[in-house]
């Protein structure tokens, strides 16, 4: 997988860049006339970024009538729940009347899990465009764990990498929550991959994957990427510490 970083002062800046990024694609796409397709993830290091495209200085700028969001993830709560990725993104950015509702797929953690995991995986081959019988998304934004998974693929679950399905049932090996997750081969079909990494926690996992280190292997960021192999990381200093990358 080919890696490239951007590397930025602190957690804010960071979710500034990828806002910045988001807001210029969107308006892109719409001079186009076509949609930006995106899937976000879920965890706590989104939220700085939901909050910043739901201030003034996005709100106003971003396409919102092109910017049509889908999930990388979900776990199976309800979305009130206070597990619920698609309740956390609804408080920090959803609720505010500039988003257009009819542009947000999310996915039903309340729903039977292997019935949603086909409802979702029907709605994306709906919605989106379809390469190699996977759905094609333009951007997808992913976190990784401390212990290197993402999406909704563990360590425990590598199968989930190359999985024929688009979206599977994924299980949290430590809390055995389930959880809906776009797979492997769905992440590496789109346009482009995006990881949003901060803190100091991400420092040891950011090591062995940015290094491609023996270990490395063990963690499910390490295989993922675009259409074209590459990754790029939106990292910010304290993730990254005194590391050369
Ligand atoms: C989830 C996410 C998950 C997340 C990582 C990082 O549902 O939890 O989709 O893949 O991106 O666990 O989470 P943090 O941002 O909280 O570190």
């Amino acid at each position: 997988m080919k890696q490239i970083t951007h590397i930025f002062e602190d957690a804010e800046q960071t979710a500034y860049a990828v806002a910045k990024y988001i807001l210029v694609r969107s308006n892109e796409k719409k001079n186009i006339s076509e949609p930006l397709n995106i899937a976000v993830s879920g965890g706590s290091t989104p939220k700085q970024l939901f909050h910043l495209l739901a201030s003034d200085e996005f709100s106003k700028a971003v396409s919102w009538e092109s910017l049509r969001i889908f999930w990388v993830d979900e776990r199976c709560v309800p979305p009130t729940d206070k597990e619920s990725n698609y309740g956390m993104t609804y408080d920090a950015l959803l609720r505010f009347p500039f988003v257009n509702s009819d542009n947000i797929f999310r996915m039903k953690g309340e729903n039977q899990p292997d019935e949603e995991a086909i409802r979702y995986a029907e709605l994306l081959a709906a919605e989106l465009p379809v390469r190699h019988h996977f759905p094609v998304f333009d951007l997808i934004l992913l976190g990784i764990g401390d212990d290197g998974h993402t999406a909704s693929i563990f360590p425990n679950s590598m199968d989930l990498l190359h999985s024929d399905k688009s979206v599977a049932v994924g299980i949290h090996p430590i809390s055995g929550q389930k959880r809906i997750t776009l797979t492997g081969k769905t992440i590496n079909n789109a346009e482009e991959v995006i990881f949003l990494v901060n803190g100091a926690n991400k420092l040891k996992i950011t090591h062995h994957i940015l290094h491609q280190t023996p270990a490395s292997k063990n963690y499910p960021a390490s295989f993922v990427g675009n259409s074209k192999g590459e990754a790029v990381f939106y990292l910010d200093k304290a993730a990254v510490g005194d590391d050369k990358v």
